[in-house]
């Protein structure tokens, strides 16, 4: 048997972490409150109950330091809830994925600069690989043993994945009607899968209570959510990066929880902080399906609450009626005076067919949302054509390909001569 030898693998003999184990991370703070707690397995504020997030106290960080970084998240380790020596960790080493000038889309929706950050090439496919990089840092520096979640399919695919590359025993809770290749992308990788007959939220309560009788597993976006959803700044990181350093004038961002959103925006604002860009505003826009539309709802009505909804879209991905995120991507968006749109079943259908046909990407479903909001957004006037835009795409195009069957009866069936073809093809 092999034993694989992990730098920091457990917390310190009286079970405080190691120093240095969460590098730049100084505590947990309240967003509700602003009550303080030490880093530990924890979500919610002793005070108040209000979601936790992790606090920093940043040293100096230059633009060199980080380009001299690995090509994955970890260049951003500085910036991140992780030890200085991250990238030696056994993870999927997921991030620095392309940021694609999208010309032809750009012309085709009559915009003048647009790009889309396409992380459908991290290593499960998704940008759930980075939230779950981190969350598995965690949940090894504090001594926990098992990586779990409840998921809409990608982060089953991310945890799924990540736990059998740190040789973890993994469990994930899904609902029973994902679509099937997601279901297959998960159980590939080993590991627990578990089905309920219910949806996402019901998957999501039951984790809940797991978690509470396992106090030894990490589920990623349970108990140890503050670390998971510090990943997805790592988008922001890499947008204003891969721009020369320079943050866009518009971004547009699936929603499901809506920690994604919140946390390119948190991105962006430490990057100004810290120095490496120069301030100046930007606008951020979320996008729902309209079969699950409640953030998108909330915003419509002027309303500060959102009022959970049971979810009927081919979205599945971003089919969460409870989001823990939703006021404050609501705050978000209204701060830097985007919006929340949604847009029906047939409109993600037409997107993924516009940004495959103009761009040569295969988005999932939520890219799909993603680009027809872009289009809905323009169209009535709330997104400005001539602001440089980044459209977001989050997933890959092959772990939803029931969203685009009818495409099948696309390919024109002919006898193998020359004679077939010209008639068939060449008129
Ligand atoms: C492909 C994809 N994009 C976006 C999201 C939304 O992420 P968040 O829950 O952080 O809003 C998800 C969530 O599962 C997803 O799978
Ligand atoms: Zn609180």
């Amino acid at each position: 048997m092999t034993t694989t030898v992990y730098p920091h693998p457990t917390p310190a003999a009286d079970g405080e972490p190691r120093p240095g184990a969460f590098g730049n991370a100084t505590d947990l703070v309240c967003r509700a409150c602003g009550a303080r707690q030490p880093l530990g397995p924890s979500y919610a504020c002793d005070e108040c109950f209000g979601p936790l997030e992790v606090a920093y106290d940043f040293p100096a960080v230059s633009r060199e330091h980080i380009g001299a970084g690995p090509p994955s998240i970890w260049r951003y380790a500085a910036l991140l809830p992780v030890p200085a020596d991250v990238a030696s960790f056994r993870t999927t080493d997921p991030g620095w994925t392309r940021l694609l000038r999208a010309d032809n889309l750009a012309r085709e929706l009559g915009m003048r600069t647009l790009w889309v950050k396409d992380d459908s090439g991290n290593p499960t496919h998704s940008f759930k690989d980075r939230v779950v990089a981190v969350a598995l840092v965690a949940a090894r520096q504090l001594g926990l043993r098992v990586l779990a979640c409840p998921s809409t399919g990608n982060l089953a695919n991310a945890v799924a994945a990540a736990a059998a590359r740190a040789g973890m025993p993994s469990v994930v809770v899904i609902p029973h009607d994902l679509e099937r290749a997601k279901v297959l992308t998960t159980a590939v990788y080993g590991g627990t899968l578990v089905a309920v007959r219910g949806s996402y939220d019901d998957a999501n309560r039951l984790a809940v209570e797991i978690a509470g009788e396992h106090p030894d597993w990490a589920f990623v976006n349970v108990n140890v959510r503050p670390y998971y959803a510090e990943g997805s700044k790592t988008l922001g990181y890499e947008v204003a990066e891969q721009l020369g350093w320079r943050l866009p004038e518009q971004v547009v961002i699936p929603v499901a929880s809506g920690a994604q959103l919140t946390k390119v925006d948190k991105g962006f604002r430490e990057l100004v902080r810290l120095g490496l860009v120069e301030p100046h505003d930007y606008r951020v826009f979320g996008a729902q399906a309209t079969g699950c539309s409640p953030v998108a709802a909330a915003f419509r009505a002027g309303r500060d609450v959102v009022s959970p909804v049971r979810p009927d879209t081919i979205a599945k991905s971003l089919a969460i009626g409870n989001p823990a995120d939703g006021p404050y991507v609501l705050d978000v968006c209204r701060r830097t005076g985007g919006a929340v749109e949604d847009v029906s079943d047939d409109e993600i259908r037409e997107g993924i067919a516009l940004l495959a046909r103009t761009e040569g990407v295969f988005a999932e479903t939520a890219g799909g949302v993603t680009v027809a909001t872009l289009r809905k957004l323009l169209a009535t006037g709330r997104l400005d054509p001539d602001a440089e835009t980044v459209v977001f795409n989050t997933g890959e195009g092959l772990k939803t390909l029931d969203a685009v069957t009818d495409l099948a009866g696309r390919a024109v069936t002919i006898e193998p001569t020359y004679a077939a073809f010209r008639a068939a093809v060449l008129g």
